[in-house]
């Protein structure tokens, strides 16, 4: 059986890690391209070259031609610029939607039933157009935002907590920005509500448990923008990759996995024609179904403001004409 064939569109940070992931797990042979001259070509050659030592049989192959994706099972799209220190993740507007855009036409003309995950920012904004130039079936089209969203405030309720990461659920809903929804009422640690925890560890202290979790979630909400200030010259790449090589595995192997993803509403959550991050679950046909249920009053206003600023960015892209 042959294995699968997983392209990478855009060979910065995240392509890099992406690719690395992707042999490494022998997900499929990869396949990067970037217009960059002989960068795909040279981080595509350096990875292959570990592979008596990692010992992994993927086969990977850089290209500056578009017709090196020919028949992808799965396209990842990375192309784009990241943020830089006090940028926010819709200043990228104008220059990614310009990339999006040759993007979509180039996997369209040459991967046309592919399933496709998007990275590139403002994420939202780019799911959408990726979906609109290319006519691809909006379950074949999704973004990469809730599985790392969703990865930081477990990370950050674990090291409150102190307890392992492994055993805590905890799920991020809304546009991938600063507006998102951590679910609080639904996070838990091997099904012990983490608000239980944390009044248990301040001894029942209930306004001091609500404080520090008020302070996680606004931690979530910026924690890509907290990596960018650290690293002072672009944005996460490990955990962004990490998150998307999850989803394309839980596609390519057919797992039904339900994980957050931007995927196209059509009713659920009382939200028509977007793309937003919400649970759906994934298998060899992209989004299978988006899971949708009952918000408590709260939930729902703050899902609203998120679709709000989704909805501003698409306005903000109109305006530029696309
Ligand atoms: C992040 O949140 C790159 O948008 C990505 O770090």
């Amino acid at each position: 059986m042959g294995l699968k064939k997983i392209a990478l569109v855009g060979g910065g940070q995240i392509g890099g890690v992406l690719a690395q992931l992707a042999a490494m797990r022998e997900l499929g042979d990869v396949v990067m391209v970037d217009i960059k001259e002989n960068l795909p070509q040279g981080k595509l050659l350096d990875i292959a070259e570990a592979a008596r030592i990692d010992g992994f049989d993927s086969s990977l192959v850089g290209s500056n031609d578009y017709s090196a994706i020919k028949d992808a099972d799965v396209v990842i799209v990375t192309a784009g610029l990241p943020r830089k220190p006090g940028m926010d993740r819709s200043d990228l507007m104008s220059v990614n939607a310009k990339i999006m855009t040759a993007v979509a036409n180039g996997v369209r003309d040459n991967a046309p039933n592919a399933i496709v995950i998007i990275i590139s920012n403002p994420l939202d904004a780019m799911v959408t157009l990726f979906q609109k130039i290319s006519g691809f079936p909006k379950n074949r089209v999704m973004g990469q935002a809730g599985v790392l969203d969703s990865a930081r405030f477990s990370a950050f309720l674990a090291w409150e907590l102190n307890v392992s990461v492994k055993d805590v659920n905890a799920m991020v809903l809304g546009g991938h920005g600063d507006t998102m929804v951590p679910l609080l009422r639904y996070a838990n640690v091997n099904g012990i509500p983490v608000t239980t925890l944390l009044e248990r560890k301040y001894k029942g202290d209930k306004a001091k448990a609500a404080e520090v979790l008020e302070a996680i979630v606004n931690r979530t909400r910026k924690a890509g923008g907290e990596v960018v200030g650290l690293l002072g010259n672009g944005s996460a790449f490990y955990s962004p990759a990490s998150a998307a090589i999850t989803m394309t595995e839980a596609i390519i192997k057919n797992q039904r996995r339900i994980l957050p993803v931007a995927a196209y509403l059509t009713g659920e959550f009382g939200i028509d024609g977007y793309y937003i991050g919400v649970p759906a679950i994934l298998g060899e046909n992209g989004v299978e179904e988006v899971v949708g249920f009952d918000l408590d009053e709260k939930e729902t206003a703050a899902l609203k403001v998120s679709l709000d600023a989704v909805k501003g960015n698409l306005a903000f892209m109109a305006e530029l004409g696309f």
